[in-house]
């Protein structure tokens, strides 16, 4: 029997024609595909929109199940992804086309479960694609995690056997993470560390940005092949630049002025974190764009040093709040205008952050401190 496909399969889930060319809009966004500007011949338009490549592969390509497995984690992947800013894209992703078994959200337990799994493999061997969070453990033949009697080394590889790809989401299952912090008394390791003859893509964050995860299966649905990949495996469109490349701050950064101390003057300004030990100027992810919570901070415009978490190793490497002696530099002109537009972004965000906060807290008795405005700054300097 033909198997349906995506377009299908969403049709009968009740999405209208309308509510999908939206969803093939946002998807194309979210894949960073180009609008070219249209080649016309004889009256017709012949390149297709990015909403129309995107159309067409969902109209074209059948479902490719998805089976994700959880071994040492927190499941603050799995959490994240469910709270996720594209609702829609999280829901496409874990309900509406693809995921075929998953140890947290699915209803079965105990060995109905892993009966699942395992006729998962047999029926979509060589077609699924593999997600894994968390590190899956090495010492003493990997007896520190297992499920349904079996070691997750036998999971791993059994799993893995079939994918058409694995996708490692979350800085555990992609380096480690923070079960292979030094002692790492249970071996953790990353899942590429283990899987050689299969593609591995790393998605990692301590959690994963769960837009950079769908976004990732996205790729793998529509394009039929996976992203462009940097040095760590990592997804290039979503960790081709540092924290600190689109950090709010970074104009304070240039300038030279620096927190000293999370209470200090500087803090309540909104100043650069990289005294504070911020490792964003080492640190590649996307969480300076895409943000968490509908966009709402990210742990820097927060007002916390970025920890590096979406590079290897990062809980041991190095204190996270010390080791960084700030460097000297002078404002000139340039500088100076960036600076008051950075200022004026940085203060509204923080008072979008306040707001929000007030509407949650309507009964508390502090009010929050809002930020200098770059005007006030400038009179005071
Ligand atoms: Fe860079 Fe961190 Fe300063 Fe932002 S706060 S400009 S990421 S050092
Ligand atoms: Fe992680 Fe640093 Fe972003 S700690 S979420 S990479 S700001």
């Amino acid at each position: 029997m033909k198997e349906k496909t995506i377009y299908e399969h969403l049709r009968e889930k009740g999405l209208s024609r309308r509510d999908f060319m939206k969803l093939c809009g946002t998807i194309a966004g979210m894949l960073g595909l180009e609008f070219s500007p249209p080649v016309k011949a004889l009256g017709k338009v012949l390149n297709p929109s990015p909403e129309e490549v995107v159309a067409q592969a969902l109209k074209t390509k059948p479902r490719v199940p998805i089976i994700w497995l959880e071994f040492q984690d927190c499941a603050g992947c799995t959490e994240a992804i469910s709270r996720s800013s594209s609702p829609l894209l999280s829901r496409l992703v874990l309900e509406d086309i693809a995921i075929e078994y998953h140890e947290t959200l699915m209803a079965a337990a105990g060995f109905q479960a892993e009966k699942a799994r395992e006729e998962c493999l047999k029926r979509y061997y060589g077609k699924y694609v593999l997600v894994v969070e968390g590190s899956p453990t090495t010492a003493d033949d990997g007896i520190y995690c297992t499920v349904g009697g079996k070691s997750n080394l036998e999971i791993l590889k059994e799993s893995a056997a079939g994918a058409a790809a694995i996708i490692a989401t979350g800085n555990c299952a992609c380096f480690g993470g923070i079960p292979a912090a030094r002692p790492n008394p249970t071996g953790a390791v990353g899942v590429a560390d283990l899987i050689k003859d299969r593609p591995v893509v790393n998605i990692p964050g301590c959690p994963a940005i769960p837009e950079v995860t769908t976004g990732t299966i996205l790729h793998f649905l529509v394009m039929g092949q996976l992203p462009a990949l940097d040095s760590l495996k990592r997804p290039l469109p979503f960790y081709g630049h540092t924290v600190h490349d689109h950090c709010l701050r970074r104009p304070f950064y240039e300038a030279g002025k620096f927190v000293g101390s999370f209470d200090d003057e500087g803090a309540r300004k909104g100043y650069c974190l990289y005294k504070l030990g911020c490792k964003g100027p080492t640190t590649y992810n996307a969480c300076a764009g895409l943000k968490w919570e509908r966009g709402l901070s990210y742990p820097v415009q927060s007002g916390h040093p970025c920890l590096g978490c979406s590079e290897p190793h990062f809980w041991d490497g190095g204190g996270f709040y010390e080791g960084q002696s700030a460097p000297t530099m002078k404002l000139d002109k340039g500088s100076t205008a960036t600076l008051i537009g950075a200022g004026t972004a940085l203060g509204a965000a923080l008072a979008g952050v306040n707001a929000v906060k007030k509407t949650r807290a309507r009964k508390a008795v502090v009010k929050p401190e809002q930020p200098v405005s770059p005007a006030e700054e400038k009179k005071e300097d």
